[in-house]
């Protein structure tokens, strides 16, 4: 029988905890395959095998996620933060030949960058589907804007890629509970500009990204450029790659 992609992300998951060690302040990612890292550290601390590990949630479905696996929680530096992340672990809607990755497609995007930019080493747990020729294959790139003035944000986006053949951009909505098509809202309370391109992002990434950066109104974006250190790729057919 041939493992389901679900068995494939608890896989690599399992995995990654392996590079977990007492006394490590760990950023907690969000999404289905960074939940599995999140049963299995609740496993080994209950086993007493991770005494002194703390995490540093990147959501607030983490944060209660963990709570209820009984993962002690950190909030990010200040009064009674950890004085550094060890070691982050986070699943990824897409990444790249050179591991940069797509993330933020389940709108947690500005907490990840912070938390999993901050720590020493970020570990990107995926299954072999997520693997890409160019970021932006598979799906939207996400943007978290301001609500305010939102539409104009937008437009301003699009000028980033005036003129590119197959981009298209607009604001992600009808998620809430009445089905309306109300934006969406991320944890931080913003909204999420999705960008679409035909056959994923070409050019100059760190330009691209410097020049949705400069935009007044864009929060952050869903490129994680150069962030990633070690990713875990489970294969279908089985085997576990762990690319440094
Ligand atoms: C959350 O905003 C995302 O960045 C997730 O980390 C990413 O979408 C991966 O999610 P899955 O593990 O559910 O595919």
């Amino acid at each position: 029988r041939k493992p389901t992609q679900d068995e494939l992300k608890r896989v690599a998951a399992h995995r990654a905890a392996e590079f977990v060690e007492p006394g490590m302040t760990l950023g907690l990612g969000t999404g289905s395959t960074a939940a599995h890292a999140l049963d299995r550290l609740g496993d080994l601390l209950r086993a007493g095998a991770l005494p002194g590990v703390t995490g540093v949630p990147t959501s607030l479905k983490t944060e209660a996620h963990a709570a209820r696996v009984g993962i002690p929680l950190l909030p990010l530096g200040g009064h009674g933060g950890p004085g550094k992340i060890h070691l982050s672990i986070d699943g990824a809607d897409e990444v790249d030949p050179d591991l940069n990755l797509v993330k933020g497609r389940g709108g947690s995007l500005l907490r990840e960058k912070m938390i999993e930019g901050a720590g020493d080493r970020f570990v990107v747990i995926v299954d072999e589907s997520k693997l890409v020729p160019r970021l932006g294959c598979t799906g939207a790139i996400p943007v978290e804007v301001v609500p305010f003035g939102a539409h104009h944000t937008l437009g301003l986006i699009r000028k980033v890629f005036d003129g590119l053949a197959g981009f298209r951009a607009r604001l992600r909505t009808g998620e809430d509970r009445s089905g309306s098509e109300a934006p969406f809202v991320t944890d931080n309370g913003n909204y999420i500009v999705e960008m679409f391109f035909d056959d994923g992002i070409r050019g100059d990434l760190r330009d691209i990204s410097d020049r949705l950066l400069r935009i007044t109104g864009v929060v952050e974006h869903g490129m994680f450029l150069g962030m990633a250190t070690t990713v875990i790729v489970a294969n279908k057919d089985g085997t576990v790659e762990v690319i440094n």
